[in-house]
């Protein structure tokens, strides 16, 4: 099997337009890696209960290389949307698609992670990272090199014999990002990831987020209820609102890839956060 090296993964061949007249390598922010369209999920009540319209025709898109947020409050149907992305839950209504492909259940093209790291608690960061490439039929020295390739990405490797209780809750999820992007899945849902973490932790965690997709160029969509975590790492976001759970809003966040923390300190950054925090109120 051929395992492309992260640092192969920054290369722009996949990115260059080559039917431009320039010769400027772009992003190729034109193709849709995922699309959502008329997604609908309604719950039967509980015990009888009336049935709650979670998710009331929800069309999304997410783009090639792209970062993009689901953002809303507690119950808006965020969780319940990714995981219909993620093919763990089945829509009512509408249509996922990833790479044109109609999502049909869980597949090795879209990693998953949660917010409360659902590690091996008894296996090693190593052993935790490789498990899915074992499942996938990797061969053994593939698998290695690729595990060793992300340990250096995620920055554990002298943790790789580690068990999981043996590291911070912040070392850990970048574990779960490593094994979720282990099988170079087409994109990575992330559900409210650093939800679980302290102020502190949380931050240098988007730091990381930020700069792991600066480097690997990897797909991302994101379910946070974190106005300025969704605003800082995101290229677009939507906001979402609830009963029903709905996309109220798409929004193009105008920072360009490289931002740092400066950014939370400009005035459009802070205009931007008045009106969806106006919104979500
Ligand atoms: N398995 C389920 N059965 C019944 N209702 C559910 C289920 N999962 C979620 N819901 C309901 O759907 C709505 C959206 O939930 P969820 O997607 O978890 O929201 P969020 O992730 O934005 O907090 C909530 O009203 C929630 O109670
Ligand atoms: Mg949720």
């Amino acid at each position: 099997m051929n395992v492309p090296s992260i640092a192969s993964q920054t290369g722009t061949t996949d990115l260059v337009d080559i039917t431009s007249d320039d010769n400027e390598p772009k992003h190729a922010g034109d193709s849709q890696k995922l699309r959502c369209a008329g997604v609908k999920k309604t719950f039967k009540g509980a015990g009888g209960g009336p049935a709650v319209e979670a998710l009331s025709g929800v069309d999304l898109y997410v783009r090639d290389n792209e970062l993009v947020s689901l953002l809303g409050t507690s119950g808006c149907g965020k969780s319940t949307l990714l995981n219909i992305i993620g093919g763990l839950e089945t829509a009512s209504e509408g249509l996922v698609e990833v790479d044109g492909e109609q999502v049909v259940g869980p597949g090795p093209d879209r990693g998953m992670v949660f917010q409360n790291y659902s590690l091996f608690p008894w296996k090693s960061v190593r052993k935790n990272i490789s498990f899915g490439l074992e499942v996938a039929g990797w061969g053994k020295s593939d698998r290695v090199e690729r595990v060793n390739d992300l340990l250096g990405v995620v920055g554990l490797s002298e943790f790789a014999e580690a068990l999981p209780r043996e590291l911070s809750g912040g070392m850990r999820q970048r574990v779960a990002i490593a094994r979720a992007l282990a099988p170079e899945p087409d994109i990575l849902l992330l559900d409210e990831p650093f939800g679980a973490l302290d102020a502190h932790t949380r931050r240098s965690l988007q730091e990381f987020l930020l700069t792991l997709w600066q480097r690997t160029r990897v797909t991302i969509l994101m379910v946070t209820h974190d106005v300025d975590e969704a605003i800082y790492l995101s290229q677009r976001l939507y906001v979402m609102q609830s009963h029903p759970g709905r996309i109220a809003e798409e929004i193009e966040v105008p920072f360009g890839e490289s931002r740092g923390p400066m950014v939370k300190r400009d005035q459009r950054f802070l205009d931007l956060r008045d009106s969806i925090e106006d919104q979500l109120r």
